[in-house]
């Protein structure tokens, strides 16, 4: 492999900014020209087998499982279909119920997690039809699986995945609507407002990508503490795991993503003088709810970095002390720009803390033992 880092300093960094170009891959050729409607046409279930899937199970590993959170509730929503999901390597253990009008759904960059490869395998025996979201054609995952979405996250040489998290998104927001038009659970005008925010996706990762040199300052700050806090409800909370993740992989420091709403049922205890909490709130009907959490935790000393959307600094401004704002655009969409900050804060808090970002200690970019 002749990988370079085209003038970054380390790979997580240029695939960082590759990612407006992976979400781009990522959609083309899968949306008509007229933008009202998702073309799937590596999916080979007929229309009939698509209404006849009664439950949805999401299985993987690592980032790929937070993408999967982030895809439970985009599948939920968009085609009413329940969802559960599982770390593949709890699956198999735990006797689920399997069924053949169980569609499973295993997500992997690499294609090669034994975990997810063996619950896959799991999944076929029980009979249920399997389908792959991966960024590696011809990978294991790839052949077996009967349906594949490629990703087009080109390859992700960082051990911290990044832009193959992103395009996992994207792949979820394209195989829900494509569900919801199958299923008639949403409109051709509804899909097209989807498709029309999905395709300004890329530019609004650009314009983070511009406020880089502020949250490299932020990070400079968190890289002097050895404990910190991620919170978030709905796909906010889903966000603040992979960022929670991120940070713990490459910078060491510990931290903790929790549901903002559950914080009072016990993590309240940690929170003390100086604690940094990073608080996504980007979902507008969930807007109150978060900035009391945000309060509970400010009363007792904390030093709160909002993240939140364009339009509503104003009203978050008085509750914390730092704010950073990303482009507006529909909720369910919100992860695929909220994350990018949450990465460029863990790789600058990696650089401050003098670690080998692209490898850190213990990791491996692809596990392949159970
Ligand atoms: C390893 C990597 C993680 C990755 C996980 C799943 O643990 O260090 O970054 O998320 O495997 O990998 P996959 O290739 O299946 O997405």
């Amino acid at each position: 492999v002749t990988a370079e880092k085209a003038g970054f300093d380390h790979f997580m960094l240029k695939e960082i900014y590759e990612q407006p170009k992976a979400y781009r891959d990522t959609m083309m050729g899968r949306i008509s020209d007229d933008g009202r409607s998702v073309e799937l046409t590596e999916i080979g279930m007929t229309a009939d087998e698509i209404r006849a899937i009664r439950k949805i199970h999401i299985v993987a590993c690592g980032t790929a499982m937070h993408a999967g959170l982030v895809g439970k509730t985009v599948l939920e929503s968009l085609a009413r279909i329940p969802v559960e999901t599982d770390v593949a390597s709890e699956y198999r253990y735990r006797s689920p119920i399997i069924t053949p009008d169980t569609l499973v759904i295993v997500v992997s960059q690499s294609g090669e997690t034994a975990d997810t490869l063996a619950a896959l395998r799991e999944a076929k025996r029980c009979g249920a039809r399997v389908l792959a979201i991966t960024n590696v054609v011809g990978s294991s995952v790839s052949r077996e699986a009967d349906d594949v979405i490629i990703t087009q996250a080109g390859p992700e040489i960082a051990v911290a995945s990044t832009k193959a998290y992103t395009s996992q998104l994207i792949a979820f927001y394209l195989l829900g609507l494509f569900l919801a038009e199958t299923l008639g659970t949403k409109d051709s005008a509804f899909i097209a407002e989807v498709v029309t925010a999905m395709h300004q996706l890329p530019e609004q990762v650009e314009s983070i990508l511009d406020n880089a040199p502020v949250l490299k300052q932020v990070a400079e700050n968190l890289s002097k503490h050895n404990n910190l806090f991620f919170i978030g409800r709905g796909v906010d909370f889903a966000v603040a795991q992979e960022g929670s993740l991120k940070l713990k992989e490459i910078s060491y420091i510990h931290s903790e993503a929790y549901a903002a709403g559950e914080l009072k049922h016990g993590t309240l205890a940690l929170i003390e003088e100086g604690i940094p909490v990073i608080s996504l709130i980007t979902q507008e009907d969930l807007y109150e709810k978060t900035l009391s959490n945000i309060k509970e935790v400010k009363a007792r000393g904390a030093h709160v970095l909002g993240v939140v959307n364009e339009g509503f600094e104003g009203e978050v401004a008085k509750s914390v002390d730092e704010l950073f704002a990303i482009p507006k655009t529909l909720p369910l969409l919100s992860p695929a720009l909220s994350v990018v900050p949450l990465q460029l804060i863990a790789y600058y808090a990696s650089l401050a803390r003098g670690n080998d970002v692209d490898k850190p200690r213990n990791l491996a970019k692809s596990v392949t033992v159970e």
